[in-house]
């Protein structure tokens, strides 16, 4: 696995002031900060994995990939506000934000498999996230950007779906079960503070002495992150999830979960917009 793009293939010349959105931006903000934590996901994931020196070595350059993610966001949202302090919203956020435990060699799924497994899941979510931002933007340097971070997701998930594959054959077995667990928990996670405290850091923070809110700015993430989903990329996201485990595309558990994941965004889309509108 290599990187096969760098920040210097945008063409950021062709970026259109006139078509940024201001609560895409915000969003855009708080992701470029959670993507440039990579760093510190990659120290744990080696500790976790470290007696398999070729996956240590495919998990450092998915880190690189996964921080340029956060750089191209980054030069773009300071691109849209010159006032976009990255650097700055990046310490608060590393500063507040409770981390990874750094110094363990344990997963904190449980196992190896449920490490790689929740990796799936995670890569997942965000190949869905960025196709939907691509598709919901106008702004042609964002869609560029989109486009390419959500192609590199699909090729993490491939990646981190290949070894758990090539783990089956001397790791304890993981079954179906057990794999749904980690599923709903790693999907309730987004609910954590991560991305609140992202939005947190990148849009507020920098801009006063106001305390964090969590209620406040996780509905602000999700006016500007849920809101973007349409049917298609969700359906993609429970596929691959269903096929990390184990489930065929075509099968009835799996064309079940995939309405049912619809079904529960479309419910949150409404709730977060009644929110808003009371707000
Ligand atoms: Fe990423
Ligand atoms: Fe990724």
């Amino acid at each position: 696995m290599s990187q096969n793009w760098t920040l210097d293939d945008i063409e950021w010349g062709d970026f259109r002031p006139d078509l940024v959105d201001d609560e895409m931006l915000a969003v855009v903000k708080a992701a470029a900060l959670v993507e440039a934590n990579a760093p510190d996901y990659v120290t744990y994931l080696c500790n976790v994995f470290k007696d398999d020196p070729a996956l240590c070595d495919a998990i450092r350059v998915w880190g690189r990939e996964e921080e340029q993610h956060g750089a191209a966001l980054a030069q773009w949202a300071a691109t849209a506000d010159p006032d976009f302090d990255f650097d700055e919203a990046l310490r608060i956020f590393r500063s507040d934000y409770e981390q990874l435990p750094l110094d363990s060699d344990e997963s904190i799924r449980g196992s190896l498999m449920g490490e790689l497994f929740a990796r799936c899941v995670v890569e997942s979510g965000t190949t869905s996230f960025y196709a939907a931002m691509k598709d919901k933007t106008n702004e042609p340097v964002l869609k560029q950007i989109a486009h390419n971070i959500s192609a590199d997701e699909v090729k993490h998930y491939k990646l981190f779906r290949r070894h758990l594959s090539a783990y089956e054959a001397s790791q304890p077995k993981l079954s179906k079960l057990a794999r749904c667990r980690i599923l709903s928990d790693r999907v309730s996670e987004r609910n954590d503070d991560e991305f609140g405290f992202a939005y947190y850091a990148a849009n507020i923070a920098p801009h006063g002495d106001t305390p964090y809110d969590r209620d406040y700015c996780m509905l602000a993430y999700e006016l500007g992150s849920v809101g973007i989903y349409k049917q298609p990329h969700l359906e993609k996201a429970a596929r691959m999830m269903m096929m990390a485990v184990g489930f065929k595309t075509n099968s009835l558990v799996s064309r079940t979960a995939t309405k049912l994941a619809w079904w529960m965004v479309q419910r949150r889309q409404r709730h977060i917009n009644q929110l808003a509108a009371t707000a």
